[in-house]
């Protein structure tokens, strides 16, 4: 199977404009131009125009969030209780690769099915599959995402996306042995290092195009969930600028300024309304398909005081509201 990005997630959070306040305030992202399945209207009709005009928020209070070509990246979809993640986009070929995809789960034992052309429209892909990861995630496989462009950030932000994906996410593993083989055999990621850091916790990153990880898997104790959300900024001043809104408006740093051993991703991580933290980087580092996996044996270059399994527990653990 031949995974090309992760194209975008969905979030369930208790109040989806908070965390659309937060997104375009603090991160830099922008509302999306139309939502999922609206009408665009007529571009020589004035007054035409999607229904929800550029607010991001759709009908049922669903919020959209948009940071590059793609008509979204991040969905954050109403639901009381704790936040957190509700689903993972990943884009394959086109519609043969995407039944073949299917087909190779159903053979490795993992339920896979065809999404409807409705389900597809709510995603703004031409079409969807789905599945669950060994740890609980619903992973969605697509093709075809609409692509509206003028994509512009209230605060000037570029974000590093397009063909690279939305960025990186990082999942806890309890079941690290079964994440890793479903994750590599099945989905076709490749290893591109990872780090152990005692009592059997270790961090591993896995990637399926140029950027160094679009998955990492974390094990912690058996913490579940996730850890974190990277977005890519193009360049140390976007990250600066974007610390200094996090500093003013006193979102929690949850780890300090700092680079990356293995990346070499110069970035923060906050506190967030997603139930897990957000990690805003520039300069992470590519990798090519003659890349070979190796193993690091410390996680930073220098800063990033904050990403203990101690401080990651208790994070986690206070952004759920436990
Ligand atoms: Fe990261």
């Amino acid at each position: 199977m031949n995974i090309r990005s992760l194209g975008y997630i969905g979030i369930a959070a208790p109040d989806p404009a908070a965390c659309l306040d937060f997104a375009t305030r603090i991160l830099g992202l922008m509302p999306a131009r139309a939502c999922p399945g609206e009408d665009w209207g007529t571009p020589a009709i004035p007054g035409s125009g999607p229904a929800s005009a550029g607010s991001g928020t759709a009908a049922d209070g669903s919020v959209y969030l948009k940071m590059d070509d793609q008509q979204w990246r991040i969905a954050v979809h109403p639901r009381p209780g704790r936040a957190g993640l509700l689903y993972m986009g990943f884009e394959v070929a086109g519609p043969l690769e995407l039944e073949q995809a299917l087909r190779e789960l159903n053979a490795a034992g993992h339920a896979a099915h065809m999404g409807s052309a409705e389900e597809a429209a709510a995603r703004a892909v031409t079409g969807i599959g789905r599945t669950h990861d060994p740890l609980g995630n619903t992973l969605e496989l697509f093709y075809g995402p609409v692509k509206d462009r003028k994509f512009a950030s209230p605060h000037g932000t570029r974000f590093v996306a397009g063909e690279l994906g939305l960025g990186h996410i990082n999942l806890m593993a309890p079941l690290l042995p079964e994440a890793r083989d479903f994750y590599v055999r099945t989905l076709g990621f490749r290893l591109t290092d990872f780090i152990r850091f005692g009592g059997g916790n270790s961090a591993n990153f896995f990637h399926c195009n140029a950027r160094h990880h679009s998955v990492g898997l974390l094990k912690v104790a058996d913490i579940p969930g996730v850890h974190h959300l990277m977005l890519e900024v193009d360049g140390i001043d976007q990250v600066g600028q974007c610390l200094e809104r996090v500093e003013a408006a006193g979102v929690q740093v949850t780890s300090t300024l700092g680079r990356h051993a293995n990346d070499r991703m110069l970035s923060f991580y906050m506190a967030s309304p997603f139930g897990f933290e957000v990690e805003i980087g520039c300069e992470g580092m590519r990798v090519g398909s003659d890349w070979t996996p190796c193993e690091f044996v410390e996680g930073d270059v220098w800063g990033h005081r904050g990403l203990d399994p101690e401080t990651i527990q208790r994070n986690l653990a206070a952004m759920a509201g436990g």
